[in-house]
C-alpha cells in the first residue's frame, strides 16, 4: 500500500484533486464498452435515510451495469475518510503510514469509518491510503485508491 501513498506525500505538491468541481456538468459517459475501466468517486444518499445502506444497493447497481453494459473487468473508486479526525486526534500522524494503518483498522473492525465500510461491504479492495491528495476538510485531505474485480464479484454473486 505504501509506494503508491508515496506519490501524493509532498505538502507542496500541485493542486488538490477537487471532485466536485471537476466532475460538474459532465454527463457523458467518458467509456466506450469494453475499454479502459469504471472509475467511481462519490456517492450519496438523504441525511434522513441514512444507516440503511442505501448506499451500498446504488453501488452494486453501479457496478452490474459497468459489468453488463459496458463489458468492464475492474472499477476503480476513490473513497473518503470522514471519520478519520477521531484517529488524528488520538494523537496519530496522517501521513502514509498513519493513513494505511487506519484503513486497516477500519477494515479489521477495530474502528468505524462509514465512508470506508460501504466500499468493504460491497466488495473493493483497497489499494492505498491517500494522504494530502484531496480539499476535504472532513477527511482531512485524506482518503484511498480502491478496486472492484467485476468478474470476481460476478462470481461470487455479489453483482
Ligand atoms: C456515505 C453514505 C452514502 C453512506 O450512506 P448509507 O448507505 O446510508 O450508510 P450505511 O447504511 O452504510 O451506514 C452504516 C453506518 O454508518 C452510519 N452513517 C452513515 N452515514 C453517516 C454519516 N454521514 N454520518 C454519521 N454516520 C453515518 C450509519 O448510521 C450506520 O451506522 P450503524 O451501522 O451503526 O447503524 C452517506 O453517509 C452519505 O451520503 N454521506 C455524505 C456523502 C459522502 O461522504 N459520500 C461518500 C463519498 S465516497
Amino acid at each position: 500500500m505504501v509506494d503508491l501513498t508515496k506519490a501524493v506525500l509532498d505538502p507542496n505538491a500541485p493542486q488538490k484533486f477537487r471532485p466536485y468541481e471537476e466532475m460538474e456538468g459532465l454527463r457523458e459517459s467518458q467509456l466506450e464498452p469494453g475499454k479502459g475501466a469504471g472509475f467511481l468517486f462519490y456517492a450519496y444518499t438523504d441525511k434522513d435515510i441514512r444507516g440503511g445502506a442505501l448506499s451500498t444497493k446504488l453501488l452494486t447497481t453501479v457496478l452490474t451495469d459497468m459489468t453488463d453494459e459496458l463489458k468492464l473487468s475492474h472499477a476503480f473508486a476513490y473513497g473518503r475518510l470522514p471519520k478519520i479526525g477521531d484517529f488524528e486526534a488520538g494523537g496519530r500522524a496522517l501521513d502514509a503510514v498513519g493513513v494505511n494503518a487506519y484503513i486497516k483498522d477500519v477494515m479489521n473492525g477495530d474502528r468505524r469509518d462509514w465512508g470506508l465500510e460501504f466500499h468493504k461491504r460491497s466488495g473493493a479492495k483497497i489499494i492505498c491510503g491517500l494522504p494530502n491528495s484531496v480539499d476535504d476538510p472532513e477527511s482531512r485531505n485524506c482518503g484511498f485508491l480502491a478496486i472492484y474485480d467485476l468478474r470476481k464479484l460476478r462470481k461470487q454473486k455479489m453483482i
